[in-house]
Parts: C-alpha cells; sequence; structure tokens
C-alpha cells in the first residue's frame, strides 16, 4: 500500500539532489523554478543566481530546439533528443541528451544528460599526449639542427674574414643571419630553454600585463573588456611563461577580429574539476574570447601542433608554445569556436601535485 504523505519541500530537493541526472524545472512562461545539484554543476550556476529566471540564462539551445520547446509547452507533449549541443552561459558548449517532460501544474521538467564529460577527457588526454610527443619531437629536431647551423655560421665567419673583396662579404652576412634566425626560430620551437620559476601569483596580474600589452600594440583596433572573479587564491606559476602562454592566445584572438573587434578576459574557479585523468580540487580557467570569424574542424584539431598555421605570414608556433607553457603548470589549452565567438579556456590547477 501505498502511504499518503506530503513530501515536504525540503524533502523533495533533498531528493533531486540525489538524483545524478541534471534536473530543471521551468513555469509556464519558461521561468526556471528549480534546478539540482547535477544541473548546478553541469551548467556551473548557483540555485540563487537562476531561480525566477529565464530559461536562457542557464543555456542557449538551438534556434529550432526552442520553438519545439514552447510547441510542446503548449501541446503537453513530451520528447527526448539525443546529443544535441547547447551553450551554457559562459559560453562553454555541452553535448546533452535532453529529455523534456511537462508536469501536472503546467511546466515543464527537462533533464539532461550530459555526454560530454567522458568526450571531454578523451580529448584532454589527445591534447596533453600531443603536446608531450611533439615537445619531444622538437627537443629531438632542435640538437640535429642546432649543430650543423652552428658548423655552418663558423665556417661562413671563416670565410669572411679571408675575402679579398669586402663586397662579398655581403654573401657571408646573408648566412650568417639567416643561420642566426634559424637558430631562434629553432629555440622558439623548443619551448622554453630554463626551468620555470614557480611563485605565488595572481592570475590577473598576469592577465591585466598582457592587456596592457595587446592595447599598447593596437590601440584602436580593438575593444578590450574584462570580467574577472577577484575572489580567487593565488596559484604557483612563473610569470613570464604565463604571459608569454596568454600573449600569444591574445595576439591571436587581435589578429582574427575585424577593426574594432571585441576581446574578452574572463576569469573563475572552478571545484571538483579534472584536466586529463587528473582531478583538481580547485581550477583557475582564464578565458580568452573573441568575435572574429571562428575556427574551422579542421583546423581547431590541428592548431595546437606545431607548424600549423592558417595565416600566410604565421608561424604555427603560437599555440603549441602556450600550451607547452600551461602544460608546465599542469593545466590544459582547450577551444570552442563558432562564427562571432571563439573561447579559449585555459585551465590552471592551483596544487598542480593533486590526485
Ligand atoms: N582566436 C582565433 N580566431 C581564429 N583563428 C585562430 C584563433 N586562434 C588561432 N587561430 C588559428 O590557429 C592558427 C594557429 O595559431 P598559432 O599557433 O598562434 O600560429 P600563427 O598565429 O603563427 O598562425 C592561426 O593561424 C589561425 O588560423
Ligand atoms: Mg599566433
Amino acid at each position: 500500500m501505498i502511504r499518503e504523505k506530503n513530501i515536504s519541500a525540503w524533502e523533495s530537493d533533498a531528493v533531486l539532489d540525489a538524483i545524478a541526472t541534471a534536473v530543471v524545472l521551468l513555469d509556464t512562461d519558461l521561468q526556471v523554478l528549480g534546478l539540482n545539484a547535477a544541473a548546478q554543476e553541469l551548467l556551473s550556476v548557483s540555485v540563487r543566481s537562476s531561480i525566477g529566471r529565464p530559461m536562457e540564462s542557464l543555456f542557449r539551445l538551438p534556434e529550432d530546439l526552442s520553438e519545439q520547446l514552447e510547441v510542446s509547452l503548449q501541446e503537453r507533449s513530451r520528447w527526448v533528443m539525443r546529443a544535441i549541443q547547447l551553450h551554457t552561459r559562459n559560453g562553454e558548449a555541452l553535448v546533452v541528451d535532453l529529455s523534456v517532460i511537462p508536469y501536472s501544474a503546467g511546466g515543464m521538467l527537462l533533464q539532461l544528460n550530459g555526454l560530454d564529460r567522458p568526450l571531454r577527457a578523451a580529448r584532454e588526454d589527445a591534447l596533453i599526449s600531443q603536446s608531450a610527443s611533439s615537445r619531444l619531437l622538437l627537443r629531438g629536431l632542435a640538437h640535429e639542427v642546432k649543430n650543423p647551423l652552428g658548423g655552418l655560421r663558423g665556417a661562413a665567419q671563416l670565410l669572411e674574414a679571408e675575402l679579398p673583396d669586402p663586397m662579398l662579404r655581403e654573401y657571408t652576412q646573408v648566412i650568417i643571419t639567416e643561420a642566426d634566425r634559424l637558430h631562434r626560430l629553432i629555440d622558439r620551437m623548443s619551448g622554453p630553454q630554463s626551468a620555470p620559476l614557480m611563485k605565488p601569483l595572481n592570475i590577473h596580474r598576469v592577465t591585466e600585463h598582457v592587456r596592457q600589452l595587446l592595447e599598447a600594440d593596437r590601440p584602436d583596433r580593438v575593444e578590450i573588456t574584462v570580467s574577472y572573479d577577484p575572489s580567487l587564491p593565488q596559484l604557483r606559476g612563473d610569470f613570464e611563461w604565463l604571459v608569454q602562454a596568454f600573449l600569444n592566445l591574445g595576439l591571436n584572438a587581435v589578429q582574427a577580429v575585424s577593426d574594432g573587434g571585441k576581446l574578452r578576459l574572463a576569469t573563475r574557479a572552478l571545484n571538483n574539476f579534472s584536466i586529463g585523468q587528473k582531478r583538481h580540487r580547485l581550477v583557475i580557467e582564464v578565458q580568452v574570447c573573441d568575435d572574429g570569424p571562428g575556427i574551422d574542424q579542421e583546423m581547431l584539431e590541428q592548431m595546437f601542433l606545431p607548424m600549423v598555421t592558417g595565416r600566410s605570414e604565421g608561424t604555427g608556433l603560437g599555440l603549441p608554445i602556450a600550451q607547452s607553457l600551461i602544460g608546465h603548470h599542469g593545466g590544459l589549452i582547450e577551444c570552442v569556436s563558432q562564427p562571432g565567438e571563439t573561447v579559449f579556456s585555459v585551465y590552471l590547477p592551483l596544487e598542480p601535485e593533486d590526485e
């Protein structure tokens, strides 16, 4: 026999929170009535900032699905959509199975099953190992190339000293300057030469420095806004390395946007976040966003490899170097892009030693 009992609001909250699937309750105007703990985690929002707000304040659905949601609200129909992509308020793209279930009071219950996490972990592992193997390859290559380059340069200098006609020195100078240029290129490709100098630092010191550098470089071209979480704790990092990494991302963004383009630097804390196989209690996320044309799928898959560039004057080193610098901090760079909105997310763990 089923015992009739009024479940108190508190108890129903506790039940909902115990469910691992993200659940969002909407009223007849598609405003948020409630969401459980799993939904808060999936969508990175708090109850306080969501209740009474329109659904779009939690996430954006593709246009056709928003319309379908309105229809099912009127018709009180129930449906399930597999593997749809939605965007959270922070611009993060999530892939979920979405179930829409009308409930008696007239509103709707949305159930979101995130598919993104396993996919993401696999992708992160691929990025990390890609970065590690290209680092190894470059180090080997650098060694092979720098030795003969040194010989070449030395021989050109000897030759120059013996040349009877000073006019001919023009040619030896070409050899020497080109050998030097290649040497510098190889140095840049094989990444930082020394060990990082890890010190406690505030990430905003890094992002503000980068913002100033970008603004000094192209004052009229871009508008840079920031959205910082001032309560972020300090992390251990190498100031110069982090500046270089964020500068590479920032420069790409400046190059991608047209005149009057918009860049945004944003920071926030992520609790219990994993980077590759490692789970961290606290991770700082720094986003470098631009409203440029976006990056196509093929480029997205390859752009962290050295020498991959989409620009005629590009070297294809900015992103692999940034990835390697962040990798030395136990972090990772990821990118989500669509026309008009490209977001590079840099994840930096607070304690790189965390398991
Ligand atoms: N914010 C961005 N918007 C559009 N395309 C980008 C962006 N960031 C990187 N890219 C693409 O990735 C490529 C590789 O970038 P990078 O490694 O910095 O090398 P480079 O800037 O020398 O080409 C760029 O050439 C560009 O095609
Ligand atoms: Mg670049």
